[in-house]
């Protein structure tokens, strides 16, 4: 940190915060303040369920009394958006690759008065995207830099850390709070979004950034030598971890999930904790969501067919009311198995399903989706683009949603698709299985259909027997009705999230959240 006015008006966004200024809903006046840090925060940047995640916990958690500040690069020129931010005239200066690196300070809100501090660096972050690779390491290591810098600053007492990109702040912090008195109190959570992406930095370029490198930990010599993993050190340093589902915890703790950490994870487990994703239910909502054509809910749900007959249209598929149109919505690559999906293609025709298909990713796929939906062009949509509001029209006109992911965190799309009614059929792991629960018919519980062995079969196997019941009317209704009416808001799943703030404080149960959020 440079430069003596800066810490103290900085210290003002802190004491804003603190008293409520920021017209955050006020908490009790003890409610301690997190620093929630994500490289990706919807809608300001997104490029997958981080930044779904970054834009609607802290929101929730904000509704419930915490008191809560978010923190994100800005990618790419401040300019192009300048109405929405506004800058708050500070700045920090940390140690950079070449010499000191400067981040600017703007501003914005997120929702219910939570502030969004974005630290801008045209060198760093003057790309308008979220990942470069190649300059990653660098540019979210001074970045981590910069939001350790910051947790005096604003009176922090938690530092949320998310994925591998913020891990070196929760290095530096652990380090850091054996040597300062403002930091000792201080306490740090990494929430693991995706344990396949990890960080591994070669030795000398790490210490080249500033990190401390003196020995290896058993899983890094396993894997290069000479090399550190920034998730790895992450998960030591952290008071705890969260990972976006209670299956995916246990997963992770094992071989065949734990990318090689499921040593560590087990190490940690008794502070490694599984909490289900929510979605902004005010803003995934099918009955006011302003991308649709028609709008509809779980009691009154006359829209839903004009939402599918619209979306036929749209993309030059039949336009028949009967036949049961398949969703997805994906980044296109190996972990959401869409290999899976081309391999069923002709499966799925012959059950008489229109698909339609929206994501970009890997090349290969990308072409052997195009190549399919030219030769079933009545059957068959690829749209190869990120389009946010397709997406949602998808969501909405589609009668069942597919997500054959291999492994899977969370999920977020099969949220947003039993909230707008399209009953999922999904691989059993992860955030999936505890989210999708199998229809029954004779107890007409369950939500969508699950398929346990990865293979084109089984998911074809899972697609007709919810085409069997989508042939069958009332059934189907209820069906619907289940999914609709499943709980995928952030209410409870904010509140797994205070418990864990005050195991980490030291405090007693209920001694932070005041009251469940309502809404999200
Ligand atoms: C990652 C995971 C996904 C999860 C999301 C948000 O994208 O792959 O499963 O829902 O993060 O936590």
């Amino acid at each position: 940190m440079k430069g003596a006015a800066f810490p103290r008006t900085l210290s003002e966004i802190g004491y804003a915060v603190q008293t409520g200024l920021c017209s955050q809903r006020r908490g009790q006046s003890t409610s301690p303040l997190v620093l929630f840090a994500s490289v990706e925060v919807a809608p300001f940047s997104k490029v997958g369920g981080l930044g779904d995640v970054a834009g609607s916990l802290p929101v929730a958690l904000a509704g419930t009394g915490v008191k809560i500040v978010v923190v994100t690069p800005w990618h790419g020129e401040l300019d192009a958006r300048a109405g929405v931010v506004e800058r708050t005239g500070f700045s920090v200066t940390v140690p950079g690759l070449a010499g000191p690196e400067t981040f600017q300070v703007w501003r914005a809100e997120l929702g219910n008065g939570v502030p969004v501090l974005f630290l801008a660096n045209p060198n760093l972050f003057g790309a308008p995207f979220v990942y470069l690779e190649e300059r990653d390491r660098e540019r979210f290591t001074a970045f981590s830099r910069a939001v350790v810098e910051l947790m005096p600053v604003l009176s922090a007492d938690v530092l949320h850390a998310n994925d591998w990109h913020t891990c070196p702040a929760l290095i530096w912090h652990r380090q850091l709070r054996y040597r300062s008195r403002a930091l000792y109190r201080q306490r740090s959570v990494l929430t693991i979004h995706n344990l396949a992406h990890q960080g591994i930095t070669g030795a000398g370029y790490a210490r080249a950034l500033g990190l401390e490198v003196d020995e290896f930990l058993e899983e890094e010599r396993a894997r290069y030598p000479n090399t550190i993993n920034l998730l790895a050190r992450g998960i030591l340093a952290a008071d705890a971890i969260t990972t976006v589902s209670p299956r995916y915890a246990e997963e992770i703790q094992t071989p065949a999930f734990g990318e090689g950490l499921d040593r560590l994870l087990r190490q940690r487990s008794d502070r490694l904790f599984g909490i289900l994703n929510g979605i902004d239910t005010v803003w995934y909502n099918p009955a006011t969501d302003p991308a649709l054509p028609g709008h509809y809910s779980a009691d009154e749900r006359g829209g839903k067919a004009l939402c599918k007959a619209a979306l036929q249209r749209e993309l030059g598929l039949v336009e028949a009311a009967e036949r049961p149109l398949v969703g997805i919505v994906s980044r296109l690559d190996r972990q959401k198995g869409i290999d899976l999906v081309i391999a069923a293609v002709e499966g799925l025709i012959d059950l008489g399903v229109q698909l339609v298909v929206l994501g970009t990713g890997e090349a290969g796929l990308e072409k052997q989706l195009a190549e399919v939906s030219r030769r079933f062009p009545q059957a068959v949509a690829s749209v190869l683009r990120f389009d946010p509001l397709l997406a949602r029209r998808i969501y909405a006109g589609s009668d069942i949603f597919l997500m054959p992911s291999r492994f899977e965190p969370c999920g977020i799309g099969q949220l947003i698709a039993l909230r707008y009614g399209s009953v999922p059929v999904v691989y059993q792991t992860g955030g999936l299985a505890d989210t999708v629960q199998e229809w029954d018919p004779s107890t007409e519980t369950g939500n969508g259909f699950l398929f346990a062995d990865h293979t084109a079969e089984a998911l074809l196997a899972a697609v007709r027997r919810a085409v069997g019941v989508y042939r069958r009317l009332t059934e189907w209704e209820r069906l619907v009705a289940n999914a609709m009416r499943s709980d995928v808001s952030w209410a409870r799943s904010a509140l797994e999230y205070v418990r864990v703030y005050e195991v980490i404080l030291g405090m007693a149960t209920g001694e932070w959240a005041p009251s469940p959020p309502a809404g999200h």
